[in-house]
């Protein structure tokens, strides 16, 4: 497990729609640590958004700027909650291993694909099948989420709060480590 003390960061890693900015949130509620959505600081530094990013400038300028995004963010006292395909880039790994307690917010591929239904902002998902494509994703990134992880909460069988509490108490307890 790395060594995640008093560093004044959680980070949390997962899926699309597996509930990283809204358990963020509440995880900055409960914590001193302001809330960063690394999406949307790309978005608000790149000055368009991330269906535009990808349309005009393709996946790998995107993937370029999450890194950047990641670089410039991870030595920030904050929650970060990390687009769900930031972990997938070696440099990413390096940057995101060891930052601070990294949390892994498991969701069933169900869960995933009903909670992204209605949204049409992301851009790997802009398929005729959605499931399929998240299934592939989620069989190729799911290994990644876990070894990065300190450990991993189970956003099926929990709500939003009882989430955020867990990873609130796992923090706490290594600040008084
Ligand atoms: C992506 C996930 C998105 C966003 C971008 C790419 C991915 O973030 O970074 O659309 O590759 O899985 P969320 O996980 O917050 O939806």
């Amino acid at each position: 497990m790395p060594s995640t003390s008093r560093q004044g960061r959680i980070v949390l890693v997962g899926p699309m729609g597996c509930g990283k900015s809204t358990i963020g949130r509440r995880l900055s509620e409960l914590t001193d640590l302001p809330f960063v959505d690394l999406d949307d600081y790309i978005v608000f530094h790149a000055g368009c958004s991330i269906p535009s990013i990808f349309r005009e400038r393709g996946e790998a300028a995107f993937r370029d700027l999450e890194t950047q995004a990641l670089e410039e963010c991870l030595g920030k006292r904050a929650v970060i909650a990390t687009g769900g395909g930031a972990v997938v880039r070696p440099r990413n790994q390096e940057l995101i291993s060891g930052s601070g307690l990294v949390v892994y917010l498991h969701a069933s591929v169900e869960a995933q694909h009903e909670r992204t239904s209605r949204d049409n902002g992301r851009p790997m998902l802009a398929v005729e099948d959605r499931l399929g494509r998240l299934r592939e994703i989620f069989a190729q990134r799911e290994p990644i989420y876990r070894a990065l992880a300190s450990f991993t909460v189970d956003t099926d069988r929990q709500g939003v709060d009882q989430c955020a509490a867990a990873i609130c108490r796992a923090y706490q307890g290594q600040q008084g480590d």
